[in-house]
Parts: structure tokens; sequence; C-alpha cells
């Protein structure tokens, strides 16, 4: 059961976003910001855990009262591992992003990451996936969780260009139902061109440039970095200087893929415009 805004005896229901690093994010001002906006009596803070201890940093929080958390990178994958139940879009994801503890004692898992990005790009930003051709960088856990959805929205293309390049061409192979996904390096997108490409790799957190080819950006493409953050990601810098015709950074998913979270721990679809807005300025 949750707790309501006016059951002052017990305590606000405890929620968290683990990852590492966790310091930079923006998750609970936004859940905080959902919470005050629908009513909700609950707390939300983030924890940084360190490698090898996701498991442990798991059980304590839930022993301690915890009712959900977000999963943030590097452990996305572990915890796909560690849920007993799975979301049909975290089966196929092969990553979560989302935990709720349920009454039962079973621990359940969701990736609403995909969900978000095609919300904020295909809703918020009115860009058309349809038959257009997509670039997507990485091939991490972000990226396992974008691709069912961004396929559902039927594009002509997909191509993802990982540092890694098996990596990539294992997630093209698990990927290529209905459509043919292509896995290759950056440096074999030579004389290709793109409608759309999306960052999903973690080189704008560390202020790193992708090694991309020039003149892979279509007419009118756009640029979307999942990261958010800083006003200008070297990535987006890249996409200013080959022309793109919009930049975007991933509050918008951010945002988003928090809403879906917070709806499947409250019930309650917070509205996400005006925070995104708010986070964007
Ligand atoms: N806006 C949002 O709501 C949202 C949601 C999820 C994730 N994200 C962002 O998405 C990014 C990736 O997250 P993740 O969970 O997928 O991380 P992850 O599972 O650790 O994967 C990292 C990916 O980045 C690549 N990479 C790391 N450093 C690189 C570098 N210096 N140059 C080139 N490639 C590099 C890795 O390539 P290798 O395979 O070669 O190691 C891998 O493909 C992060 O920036 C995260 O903040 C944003």
């Amino acid at each position: 059961m949750t707790s309501s805004l006016f059951d002052f005896d017990v305590p606000p229901d405890r929620y968290a976003v683990m990852g590492n690093p966790v310091t930079h994010s923006k998750s609970p001002q936004i859940h905080l910001e959902f919470a005050r906006q629908t009513g909700q009596r609950m707390v939300y803070e983030a924890i940084q855990v360190n490698d090898g201890g996701f498991r442990q940093a798991v059980g304590n929080f839930r022993a301690a009262g915890g009712k959900g958390l977000n999963i943030t990178l590097p452990f996305k994958q572990e915890a796909w591992g560690l849920v007993d139940e799975r979301s049909e879009r975290a089966e196929r994801a092969g990553a979560v992003n989302t935990i709720m503890f349920l009454e039962t004692d079973s621990i359940f898992g969701d990736n609403t990451d995909g969900v978000g990005l095609v919300r904020d790009i295909v809703v918020n930003q009115s860009i058309n996936i349809t038959d257009k051709r997509l670039l997507i960088l990485g091939a991490g856990g972000a990226v396992r969780g974008i691709l069912s959805p961004l396929l559902a929205e039927n594009p002509s293309e997909i191509v993802i260009a990982n540092r890694t390049i098996d990596k990539a061409e294992a997630l093209a192979i698990e990927f290529s139902v209905g459509m043919s996904i292509q896995g290759c390096g950056f440096g074999m997108l030579g004389d290709r061109q793109f409608d759309l490409v999306i960052n999903g790799t973690a080189a704008s957190l560390q202020g790193e440039q992708l090694p991309l080819p020039d003149g892979i950006l279509a007419g009118n493409a756009t640029c979307y970095d999942m990261m958010y953050g800083i006003s200008a990601t070297p990535f987006l810098d890249w996409g200013q200087a080959q022309g793109a015709s919009r930049l975007l950074d991933g509050v918008g998913m951010l945002v988003e893929q928090a809403a879906e979270s917070f709806n499947l721990w409250r019930g309650v679809r917070p509205e996400t415009v005006s925070l995104i807005g708010l986070l964007s300025a």
C-alpha cells in the first residue's frame, strides 16, 4: 500500500535513483516535482553505488522500507538479472531502469527509457520517425532500451555504431526483427546519410568527441544527445558544425522516462512539458 498525502502517522514512501556517477542526476528534483504536482507523499534520493555493490545496495534499500528505484549507468543490465519479474519491454531490452518492490516480496523490473525517448521526439518535438534513416551511437544499456520503441515507429533504416564494433553487431542481430539493423564502427559510416542521429554513448558524460565522419547528416537532420545537464555537449557541437537543423539534449527523455516510472509506482501520470521547459532553461 502507498501512503497518501494525509497519512501523517506513517513515514513517506521512499524512492531513489542508484548509479555511478549519480551526483549529476536530476531525478530527485523531477520526482519531487511530480509528487508535489500530483499530491503524493514520498521522498526520493540519489544513491551512489560502487562497482560490485549493486545487489547489496538494492537489498539494503528494500530492507529500509524502500518502495522503488530508478537504475542508471552502469547497473541497468545487472538490474535486469536481479529482478524476479519483468515487463515485456524490459525483457526485450535486456536492461532495467525502474524497479518496484511488490507486496508479494517479488521485485518487478521495467524499462521506461525507450518510451521516454520516443515520446520526447515524436510528441514533444513533433519529429516524425516513420520512414526516416536512423543512426544510433552506442551499444550499452540505454541503447538496448530504446531499440524496440524506435523500431515500432517504422523507420526506413537503423544503423548502430559503437566504439566496440562487436557489441554493435551483436545488438543489430538481436534486434533485427521485422527489419534489418546494421551494426558497425564509427569509421565505417563513410558515405551514408541519416535524418536522425541519437547519441546513446557515455562519451558526452566524459566530455569526449566521437570520431564521426563528416557529411553523414542529411538535409534537415536532427541530432539528439541522450546526455543532459551541460549546455552544449561535444556531440551537439559536432552536429552544429555539420549543419544539423535541430539539436536536442536528453532532458525531455529524462523527464518522460521518469513520468513513466512515476506512473508505474504511484498509478498517476504527471504533466511533463512545463518541467522540461524549466529544466532546459
Ligand atoms: N536522458 C536520459 O533519460 C537518459 C537515459 C539513459 C541513458 N542516458 C545517457 O546515455 C548514455 C549511455 O548510458 P548507458 O546506460 O547506455 O551506459 P553503458 O551501458 O555504460 O554504455 C556506455 C556506451 O557508451 C560507449 N562509450 C563510453 N565511453 C565512450 C567514449 N569515450 N567514446 C565512445 N564511446 C564510449 C560504450 O562503448 P563500448 O561498448 O565501446 O564500451 C557504450 O556503448 C549516458 O550518457 C547516459 O547519461 C540518458
